[in-house]
């Protein structure tokens, strides 16, 4: 089949799912020999309009695993806002070495009913948005080395095959999308953080504006960048792109969640690929 253009799309508050994604649309690109050009929806600006590609595009198509599903507000924007044409696409999630659990499946499915003929899917551990010490500097070199091994082979099957006769990737043998995993606390107990926001340590602060340009629901306010008037989704993207250090949260239920996930998941997880056979 003949590729005139491979396009990277991703929702990535806090930056490893692009850099994901990118990575792989770049290198199926430069094996293909064609241009590649990305779609970053994590801001509201960016979705605004809906997206369609053609059959001659590759999609590599990116989310972060969010309690073990695609992340509820954004998921919505993938159902609506991007439409195939027998497009043959990739999935990939990212997640911060717990687990994926459902959220690769339940990628692929969406995909499938909206027009995309995915064909191969993955899962890459990285660096958990929550806690420096979980997965730190992952995406590493051999992550990357896994990374480049698996866009060969999605170019090699792109020049092999025709999109028309792929068959979707059966992710872990096919267990259907599980409900949202709950987040447990160090005593096993449900961890009920939903309405946690995160705080503004003002001696830090230089009212630079980042936090609100960066957060993906538009929450951070531009009057005052220490309230946060909408939803939050906890993605820490405010957290991560403070120049400063200055945004924080100290929810007690939040915190002990992330002291659990330092306890119990800071063996190494390791990507998962599948290509449907
Ligand atoms: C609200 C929230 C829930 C998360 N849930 C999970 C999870 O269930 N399993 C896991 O391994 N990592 C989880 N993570 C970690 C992210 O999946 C991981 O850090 C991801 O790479 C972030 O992507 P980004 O850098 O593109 O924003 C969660 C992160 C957030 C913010
Ligand atoms: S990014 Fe940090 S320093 Fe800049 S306004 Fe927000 S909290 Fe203040
Ligand atoms: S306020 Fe919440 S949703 Fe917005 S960037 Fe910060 S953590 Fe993410």
């Amino acid at each position: 089949m003949k590729i005139k253009s491979v396009c990277a799309v991703y929702f990535s508050p806090a930056g490893s799912t692009k850099s994901v994604a990118e990575r792989i649309a770049g290198t199926v690109a430069a094996a293909l020999e064609v241009p590649f050009r990305s779609i970053d929806f994590t801001l509201p600006s960016a979705r605004t309009e809906k997206y369609r590609f053609p059959s001659d595009e590759l999609v590599v198509f990116g989310t972060p695993t969010y309690a073990g599903r695609i992340p509820n507000k954004a998921l919505p924007f993938v159902q609506e806002l991007f439409e195939g044409e027998g497009t043959p696409a990739v999935s990939i999630v990212t997640y911060g070495n717990r687990n994926f659990d459902s959220s690769l499946t339940e990628l692929v499915e969406e995909m499938g009913k909206n027009g995309f003929a995915v064909f191969a899917a993955a899962a890459w551990a990285c660096r958990h948005v929550f806690s420096p010490k979980i997965a730190p500097g992952r995406p590493d070199e051999a992550d990357l080395s896994k990374i480049d091994t698996f866009a060969k082979e999605c170019a090699a099957r792109i020049c092999a095959g025709d999109a028309g006769s792929f068959k979707a990737p059966v992710i872990r043998g096919g267990e259907p999308v599980a409900p949202y995993y709950v987040p447990k606390g160090v005593d096993g107990q449900p961890a009920k953080f939903l309405k946690a926001k995160p705080l503004t340590d003002a001696a830090k602060c230089t009212n630079c504006g980042i936090c609100a340009k960066v957060c993906p629901m538009g929450s951070v306010s531009f009057e005052d960048y220490s309230v946060v008037t909408g939803v939050c989704i906890k993605c820490q993207a405010c957290v991560v792109k403070c120049p400063e250090g200055a945004k924080y949260f100290d929810d007690a239920a939040f915190l002990s969640h992330v002291q659990m996930l330092e306890q119990n998941f800071t063996r190494r997880s390791e990507p998962e690929c599948f290509f449907g056979e």
